[in-house]
């Protein structure tokens, strides 16, 4: 098989934005509570930090990390997690039939930023709470002082202000299962109203509104459309989720799901800007992809699925802790290529989750922490990927897929870094037998050389389903990719079947 991939170092599409590799840390599961959090455990530093979590968090390279939820959020008394640990309400959480101590709030996941490196996104909750709670929960957390709710952040140990400028205003409100589901008319006058309230006290902030759980959503579009011809001059980023799985073995359909990642970022753009115009507004709204990933929320009946946790209320029970295996690397790199390809209008992007809880970094109480298959490709396309994203023009043989229809073999997406002179490609074959003869022409790049290249694939000795387990942790990882060759303005290498490489 062939493909052909043309750039041109004039033709780009913008700045990549740094946002877009940002990562979710939601207290669910495992994901807080023996994921990033685990006093005792052999790594823990004097705050309970697991130090082998920090560690793969920063090589991963996440830039950006939403907060405390999810369907959480939709429940919870942000004042519940902060003052004295031994003062905090031990609380039910609806949303996932769990314990929830408030050992870890809103100050310990600032104090764990600060040393992962990442930014905080802030979730509030407009599930049960409303404009007040917003507003005061951005008093508490960036007003300098001299305020009750300021002053109490600092009587609780942090003098300076947390400087939070990303916020979501609430969570999946469209979702029938959300506590407080709201319909688009109620949600959009509240998101507006909570959000003047919030840039009142802070107008330096962010505003992400809650957009569709999903394309397939029946509200999917008139959501978004309604939404913001309330809240369009108030917000400044609309949310998307989408989460994707292989079903019965239609490996050819679950590998071009990129395909329908991109006609959904596309519908949500169009919808966005249509309310642009019927509105008049000069304002641009971007997207915050802020949930994605590969998760199989249907065919498993391993005991972490929702509906077979304990029925009693138990603390941090394990939830949804997949484990990915090669397809499911290959999937996610063609995700991030979606989302890169958008970066003009996907502005900021989160995988969900960061531990645990379908997440590229695993970690087992009182043992050891992991990188899961899904790893790589981010954390190689969130170091690499800097400077302008490249148009890439593909012309490449073709899979055909009972889902999407036929879809390109060969998926890319492409940076161009003036400062370091670096061209970075990366690169999935979603054939399952073919190798692919790729050729890029590098237009306005003659004279380059191979500084590095990467391949993910499946290992020797095993199959498409091979997966970093406890016990083999890196089953599936990086390895040289071999035989890229450059000559002049054109390079060529070869992609064996099932591969990710960068
Ligand atoms: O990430 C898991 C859950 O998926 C989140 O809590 C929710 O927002 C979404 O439905």
């Amino acid at each position: 098989s062939t493909a052909r991939i043309t750039v041109d170092r004039e033709f780009t599409i913008g700045p990549v934005p740094r946002r877009l590799f940002g990562s979710f840390v939601e207290h669910m599961g495992r994901c807080v509570y023996s994921g990033i959090y685990e006093p005792g455990h052999a790594t823990a530093d004097e705050n309970g930090f697991r130090q082998d979590v920090l560690d793969l968090t920063r090589e991963l390279g996440a830039t950006v990390i939403r907060y405390p939820g999810g369907n959480f959020v939709s429940g919870y008394d942000w004042e519940d997690g902060v003052g004295p640990v031994d003062q905090r309400p031990r609380r039910l959480d609806g949303a996932w039939h769990t314990v929830e101590t408030n050992a870890f709030g809103l100050h310990e996941f600032v104090e764990w930023s600060k040393r992962a490196g990442t930014e905080v996104m802030e979730a509030v909750n407009l599930g049960t709470r409303g404009v007040d709670a917003a507003r005061e929960l951005v008093e508490y957390a960036n007003h300098p002082g001299g305020t009750a709710l300021s002053d109490r952040r600092i009587a609780n140990g942090a003098k300076d202000p947390f400087d939070i400028k990303l916020w979501c205003l609430g969570n999946e409100l469209d979702g029938p299962w959300q506590i407080g589901h709201k319909t688009a008319t109620e949600y959009g006058r509240l998101a507006q109203e909570a959000a003047k309230a919030m840039k009142f006290v802070d107008p330096t902030i962010e505003l992400v509104a809650v957009g569709s759980s999903g394309r397939s959503m029946p509200t999917f579009g008139s959501w978004e459309h309604e939404v913001l011809t309330h809240a369009y001059d108030e917000v400044d980023y609309v949310s998307m989720h989408a989460y994707y799985q292989e079903h019965d073995g239609d490996a050819e359909s679950f590998l071009a799901t990129g395909v329908d990642m991109d006609a959904f970022i596309e519908e949500v753009v169009s919808t966005v800007d249509g309310v642009k115009a019927a509105g008049k507004h000069s304002k641009r709204i971007n997207l915050s992809f802020d949930e994605w990933n590969v998760w199989y929320q249907t065919g498993l009946d391993t005991d972490d699925q929702p509906h077979n946790v304990s029925k009693g209320w138990v603390e941090h029970p394990r939830l949804i802790e997949d484990q990915y295996n090669v397809t499911d690397a290959v999937v996610v790199g063609t995700f991030l290529n979606s989302l890169l390809r958008h970066g003009d209008r996907v502005h900021i992007a989160n995988q969900a989750q960061l531990v645990n809880v379908i997440a590229p970094i695993r970690s087992e109480q009182g043992g050891p922490a992991w990188r899961q298959t899904i790893f790589w490709p981010f954390a190689r396309m969130a170091a690499l990927a800097t400077g302008q994203i490249l148009r890439t023009l593909v012309t490449s043989d073709r899979i055909d897929t009972a889902k999407y229809g036929d879809a390109d073999l060969v998926d890319v997406s492409a940076t161009y870094d003036e400062e370091t002179g670096r061209l970075a490609f990366f690169l999935a074959n979603r054939g399952l037998e073919e190798a692919a003869d790729v050729e890029l022409a590098l237009r306005g790049f003659a004279g380059g050389r191979v500084t590095r290249a990467e391949l993910l694939t499946v290992p020797e000795g095993g199959d498409r389903f091979t997966s970093n387990t406890e016990h083999a942790q890196d089953a599936v990882g990086l390895v040289p990719l071999t035989g890229v060759a450059v000559d002049g303005g054109t390079a060529r290498l070869t992609l064996p079947a099932l591969s990710w490489a960068v």
